[in-house]
């Protein structure tokens, strides 16, 4: 019988039994066509990220296709805190016993509030925080700016005992610098990165494509600007690292891992098909069988340069 290939990462605190999970705000638990067993083959569920009070989205349209990405502006419409846990933290407590939730506000007090509200339910296995979120004082997103950044992360840290994910922006010269600030800050992970932002004009019209006028690119086109800044933050940092951006197979996901990265976010190839986490989970185990590999530990940051 031959050995079985080990997936299991742990990501400082926080244990997957797989590393590859979908990325947020791409998987709703309500709408997935996954079932509940083929969920539970995920290393983690991780919903859409949810505000402390309900608020609304951007105006119409939110998403639109480029060549080779995603643009969108959706805007992190919530139902708030107190709807997810009735209505989606149960389904999600069914699908999988690793439950990342994402966290959206803009002010430190909105993200303490909520992290605050989140510690004692112990299904919740980590609190990611979403650095994209505009602060309410000046407009600029925590994370484009390294002093906010740490002093959101020092202060969420002090509201939880939850291990903490910092989702990086990739909207700034120097990812080193904000992945730096957020291991100084003491959160747990970091996830490289949210979504770059860009603009599409529709040439009939002269109108912009979305309704907010500017969005966020995901999806192939941005996946060596991410792989880029695993590797270039893995050389500076002593935290795991969660890739996330363009991964649209098993050779995209190991090519994060030799990055540095020891866990994968899968987000917008979810929408063209499906079932696409589960086959990278499958080819990635054929992909370290081949190459003679016990474990996915044995390529993180294995890259040769
Ligand atoms: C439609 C859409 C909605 C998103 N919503 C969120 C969100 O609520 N919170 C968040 O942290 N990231 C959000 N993202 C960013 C993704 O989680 C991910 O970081 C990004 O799409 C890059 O990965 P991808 O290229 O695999 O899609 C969203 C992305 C898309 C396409």
């Amino acid at each position: 019988m031959t050995k079985e290939v080990g997936l299991e990462v742990d990501l400082g605190p926080l244990h997957l039994k797989n590393p590859i999970m979908p990325a947020s705000g791409t998987f709703d638990v309500k709408c997935t066509l996954l079932n509940e067993n083929e969920l539970n083959r995920l290393g983690a569920v991780v919903p859409k990220s949810i505000a402390f009070k309900g608020r609304e989205g951007n105006p119409e349209p939110r998403i639109c296709e480029t060549d080779c990405g995603l643009l969108n502006a959706v805007g992190v419409p919530s139902k708030g805190v107190e709807y997810f846990l009735k209505e989606d933290l149960p389904l999600l407590q069914k699908t999988n016993d690793t439950i990342i939730v994402s966290l959206t506000g803009n002010s430190i007090e909105d993200f303490c509030n909520l992290a605050e509200r989140l510690n004692k339910i112990k299904e919740i296995s980590a609190l990611e925080i979403n650095l994209s979120c505009p602060n309410l004082n000046n407009g600029i997103p925590f994370g484009n700016n390294k002093k906010k950044l740490y002093e959101l992360i020092v202060n969420i840290k002090k509201s939880t005992t939850k291990p903490i994910i910092a989702k990086l922006s990739p909207n700034v010269s120097d990812i080193k610098e904000m992945a730096l600030a957020a291991e100084k800050a003491g959160t747990d992970i970091i996830n490289i990165a949210n979504t770059l932002m860009g603009m599409a004009i529709d040439i009939d019209k002269q109108i912009p494509r979305l309704g907010n006028n500017i969005g966020g690119l995901s999806g192939p086109a941005i996946r060596p600007i991410v792989v880029r800044m695993i590797w270039e933050s893995a050389q500076v940092v002593n935290i795991p690292i969660i890739g996330v951006g363009g991964v649209c197979c098993a050779k995209d996901a190991i090519e994060m891992f030799l990055a540095g990265a020891s866990a994968i976010q899968v987000g917008s190839a979810n929408f063209s098909n499906p079932y696409v986490m589960l086959e990278i989970i499958s080819e990635i185990k054929r992909y370290l069988k081949e190459k003679k590999y016990n474990s996915i530990k044995d390529i993180i940051g294995l890259i040769k340069d």
